[in-house]
């Protein structure tokens, strides 16, 4: 069962408009819920991020956060989910095109969830990555539908071999292509600072507090391609990958080329944290 548009509705039977301006203009704002054993992980802060990316995009969100929250725990509930996700999306809603505000439009909801496996193997593994130049807008730090150069940055990465992409702008790192991005010299962890070049991840917030409850000395500021050349160990951070290592950057192993004992030790005590 998925829910749009004020109804719990099969898929089947949901009828997007043509004029709905996620499809002209990816005018709308999304969040990815992850669900462990049924239930939300880090919930209040995800509705939190929804609400600050309506903002941002100046979109009045259809329903309180309250009702957010119950459609949330109903879909989980009619699509006995254990593993998985929850997907929603808002739009400005359906109107002509012009690129201005529609006087008259309701902003649109879709939500609906999908299992998912945990990404257990690959975890283990780790994954390589390429360095690519950041060509997206200044407002990284909203969940915005708007999502053409990460789909194209991902795509590259696949055509090069790759897992995925380590975003630089004018050699600062700052995140992946749907992930955030850290690093590990000397036992310390690095990661770009929250700002308006990259999501203010949730799985990123909850890894820098495992991080200083395991002692681990964290720094939220840039570091460079160069400095990340120096790396010990490096890892993305999402809801859909968790701390998922990166051993490989551009052909060269990062550390002993496996994931390392921060890594490790990190996604330990993640699993504790999901449990
Ligand atoms: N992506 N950076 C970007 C660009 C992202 O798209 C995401 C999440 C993150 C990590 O945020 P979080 O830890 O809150 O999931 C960082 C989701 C999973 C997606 O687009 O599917």
């Amino acid at each position: 069962m998925y829910f749009f548009q004020d109804r719990y509705v099969p898929k089947e039977e949901i009828a997007v408009s043509p004029d709905d301006r996620g499809y002209y203009f990816g005018d709308g704002i999304y969040e990815v819920f992850r669900v462990y054993g049924g239930k939300v992980l880090e919930g209040k802060a995800h509705f939190q991020r929804f609400q600050r990316s309506a903002d941002g995009v100046r979109i009045q969100l259809p329903y309180s956060a309250e009702e957010l929250n119950s459609i949330v725990h109903k879909l989980i509930d009619v699509n006995q989910i254990a593993d998985g996700i929850v997907y929603m999306q808002v739009t400005r809603g359906a109107a002509p095109r012009a690129h201005a505000f529609p006087k008259q439009s309701e902003p649109i909801l879709l939500a609906y969830t999908s299992e998912m496996e945990r990404p257990l193997d690959t975890m283990r593994k780790g994954i390589s990555a390429v360095t690519l130049e950041d060509t997206r807008w200044l407002h990284c730090d909203l969940k915005t539908l708007n999502l053409l150069a990460n789909v194209i940055a991902k795509q590259h990465a696949l055509d090069q071999g790759a897992g995925d992409v380590i975003f630089h702008r004018s050699g600062t790192v700052t995140e992946s292509s749907s992930s955030n991005f850290m690093m590990v010299k000397q036992g310390e962890l690095y990661t770009h600072p929250a700002n308006n070049l990259v999501l203010h991840g949730i799985t990123r917030s909850v890894v820098l507090r495992l991080a200083k409850q395991l002692h681990i000395p964290v720094h939220e500021q840039p570091f460079t391609l160069e400095q990340l050349q120096l790396a010990d160990e490096a890892f993305l951070t999402s809801t859909t990958s968790e701390i998922m290592p990166v051993v490989q950057i551009d052909g060269r192993a990062v550390g002993d080329g496996i994931p390392g004992p921060v890594s490790r030790k990190l996604q330990a005590a993640f699993e504790q944290e999901i449990s």
